[in-house]
């Protein structure tokens, strides 16, 4: 038993073995053969073509996966892409009847000839930040490479409109040693049916333009392949956390002049709406390139709001000056009153409080007798006046013994009197100032509420695509 058992086994084993070596055979037989045969004689420093003086058609396309980042402090756009290489190696062809079964053929980069395209502006540590894949290479000899890889390029990025705007970066594909003459580079599709959407950017097309350039050393044309990334900044986001607050705030500076000029809070609403704008403009600048060749739209909207609220400020200093006048401080020059109280009293329609009482008051001084002003300021005089009568009923007998007395007592009402009238001047003065400090503020009020609107509308519309990304990114 144990024999047969043995025997069984070998026999097993041999078939197993002869199994597995006569289908490894049968595998690889033509690739092998054909392997050995096309990379015997070959040399991949030559370049494949069989006129040494015509040149080698090179096509160049490019598949757009996604646009990583758009850095406008370092002005370097970062796209996932793939590249398309298609060209015709002759010392790679075969007859496909000979290798039955051997479709394509697949040689790693290092191995056989390629192109030495190159992206011109890269931006990358390594300069080719490309991935080298395998060649794929049919029967005809047509080679396929793909290449990808995440492609770091420079791109100047104008940030004049700010978020309204729309950038164009170029990415520049050239052979880095041959001329035209040699290299012929074509444009073969631009491929961006597998973009993923960015948040921040849409991507509005993206073109690709075949240019030659010569140099003045010589006669050879240099062909280079741009594709132009046209991308427009999505403004939801800036609209939403920059202007919208801005606009908000901007708005609360002109409450600066409601406010009345007794609650004394003026200066300190003034300062805390100046303090953030200034936090908001910092995340501008945060984001924005330090450049001084053009000033981004949303700075100078910034800075225009910020001129408004700074002044508001300024003004409401000189408010609060004329509210608080000190009463002997003087009265208000003449041209003043004409210019405040009267004309722009007027253009506001706005009325003096007291305005009737102050006539009176004027008349008030005319009157000889003090005790009878009609003036309700003076109320606490005329509570006395009752008084007065009384000391007049009680004249005339012993006028001559008391004349000393009621001289003495009618300078002391004289005093009083004087005093009240004095008073009331001051007050009358006082409320001049105070009227035209709330002259002032209102018309600050309309100036400064015209002039933010004005602004508003005028920087923000004056930006290119203001209506298209409105429309797109606010419905
Ligand atoms: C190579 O091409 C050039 C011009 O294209 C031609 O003048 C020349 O005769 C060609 N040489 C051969 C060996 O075919
Ligand atoms: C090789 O591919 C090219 C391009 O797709 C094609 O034109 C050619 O016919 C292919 N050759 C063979 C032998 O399949």
């Amino acid at each position: 038993m144990p024999a047969r058992k043995f025997l069984e086994f070998v026999c097993l084993g041999m078939f197993l073995c002869s199994a597995f070596l006569f289908r490894g055979s049968l595998q690889g037989e033509h690739q092998r053969k054909l392997y050995k045969e096309l990379m015997d004689n070959y040399n991949r420093l030559e370049r494949p073509v069989l006129n040494d003086s015509s040149a080698i058609l090179v096509e160049l396309g490019m598949t757009l996966l996604q646009i990583i980042d758009v850095d406008e402090k370092n002005q370097v756009l970062i796209t996932n892409a793939w590249l398309q290489l298609h060209w015709t190696d002759v010392y790679l062809s075969w007859n496909p009847e000979l290798y039955p079964g051997v479709k394509n053929l697949r040689f790693p980069s290092s191995q056989v000839w390629v192109p030495d395209i190159l992206l011109y502006n890269s931006a990358d540590e390594r300069f080719d930040a490309t991935f080298h894949t395998n060649v794929l290479v049919n029967a005809s000899g047509y080679c396929q490479y793909i290449p990808p890889g995440i492609l770091k390029s420079t791109c100047y990025i104008d940030v004049r409109w700010f978020p309204f705007d729309v950038q164009k970066c170029d990415l520049k594909f050239g052979s880095w040693t041959h001329n035209g003459w040699l290299l012929d580079l074509q444009i073969l599709a631009v491929d961006t049916s597998t973009y993923i959407p960015n948040g921040e950017w849409d991507l509005v097309e993206v073109p690709a333009k075949r240019n030659e350039l010569y140099y003045e050393c010589c006669k050879e044309p240099y062909p280079d392949i741009t594709f132009t990334v046209v991308m427009r900044r999505r403004t939801l986001y800036y609209g939403l956390n920059l202007l919208i607050p801005c606009v908000l705030i901007s708005g609360l500076a002109l409450l600066v002049f409601l406010l009345p000029a007794d609650s004394g809070e003026k200066i300190s609403l003034g300062i805390t709406v100046l303090l953030s704008l200034t936090v908001f403009m910092l995340l501008v600048a945060e984001i924005m390139p330090a450049t001084s060749d053009s000033v981004p739209l949303i700075a100078q909207y910034f800075a225009s709001i910020m001129m408004i609220v700074g002044f508001s400020v300024v003004v409401t200093v000189l408010v609060l000056q004329f509210h608080h006048h000190d009463p002997q401080g003087g009265k208000m020059p003449k041209w003043v009153r004409v210019v405040l109280l009267n004309w722009c009293a007027w253009f506001l329609r706005m009325k003096q409080p007291g305005e009737d009482r102050k006539i009176l008051g004027y008349s008030y001084h005319t009157v000889e007798n003090p005790c009878f002003p009609p003036s309700s300021d003076s109320g606490v005089m005329c509570g006395r006046s009752p008084g007065s009568p009384a000391e007049d009923r009680e004249l005339p007998r012993p006028l001559g013994e008391h004349a000393q007395e009621i001289g003495k007592i009618l300078e002391e009402v004289q005093y009083i009197a004087q005093r009240f009238r004095d008073q009331d001047e001051g007050e009358a003065i006082c409320n001049e100032w105070k009227f035209a400090a709330a002259v002032v503020d209102r018309l600050c009020l309309v100036a400064f509420t015209l002039f933010s609107i004005i602004c508003t509308f005028t920087i923000l519309m004056s930006a290119p695509n203001f209506i298209e990304a409105v429309s797109k990114d606010f419905t």
